[in-house]
């Protein structure tokens, strides 16, 4: 499979998610290959301003050094398949809001890194709470669809049914921090 070579079966699960989805590919900067209609919606930004691009284009002046770090760190470490980040980002308009990403990593079967799957999530709107709860369940439902799209074209995603699952005491420690 050629490394920009999206699978059609993976791409359609990405455009059918209602929540925000964004793929890079690993090769390179890790430059976007796919974002949905919820991350457009979310961040602004429609396919053409955001594909071949590293999603960092999302981070601003005040975005802080350590959160682009904790993702740096994630990316680069062979051992680690998906976590969650918060991290301050711009809307293509300007505005600032705290967005929770959630990654995972798609391998193939010699576990070299392919893809990077991404959600975000904005945590700032009054609701978060029960939001992210309603995020999460459709998080859950669309990641067990991806991966068995993704089993299919011989990558493996890991599970990442427990770390969804945990995104609600992340966005409390946030709120916690930020008091
Ligand atoms: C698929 C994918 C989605 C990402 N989504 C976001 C995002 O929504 N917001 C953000 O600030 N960074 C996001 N990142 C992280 C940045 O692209 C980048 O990896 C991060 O800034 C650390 O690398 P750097 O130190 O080279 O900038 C994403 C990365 C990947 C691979």
């Amino acid at each position: 499979m050629p490394e920009n070579n999206l699978p059609d079966a993976l791409r359609d699960q990405i455009d059918r998610s209602r929540v925000a989805l964004a793929l890079a590919t690993a090769s390179g900067d890790m430059p976007l290959v796919r974002v949905n209609a919820g991350f457009s919606s979310l961040t602004g930004y429609a396919p053409s301003d955001a594909l071949d691009r590293n999603c960092r284009f999302l981070q601003g002046p005040e975005t802080p050094a350590d959160q682009v770090r904790a993702m740096s760190r994630f990316l680069r470490d062979d051992a680690a398949d998906d976590g969650c980040f918060p991290v301050l980002n711009y809307t293509l308009d300007g505005r600032r809001f705290l967005n929770l990403v959630f990654m995972t990593k798609l391998r193939d079967g010699d576990g070299r890194l392919r893809f990077v799957l991404a959600s975000q999530f904005d945590t700032s709107a009054s609701d978060a709470r029960t939001a992210l709860a309603e995020n999460d369940a459709a998080l859950g439902r669309n990641m067990q669809d991806l991966r068995r799209a993704a089993g299919q074209f011989g990558l493996i995603m890991s599970d990442s049914t427990a770390l969804i699952a945990r995104s609600i005491s992340t966005l409390a420690r946030i709120s916690f921090r930020d008091e």
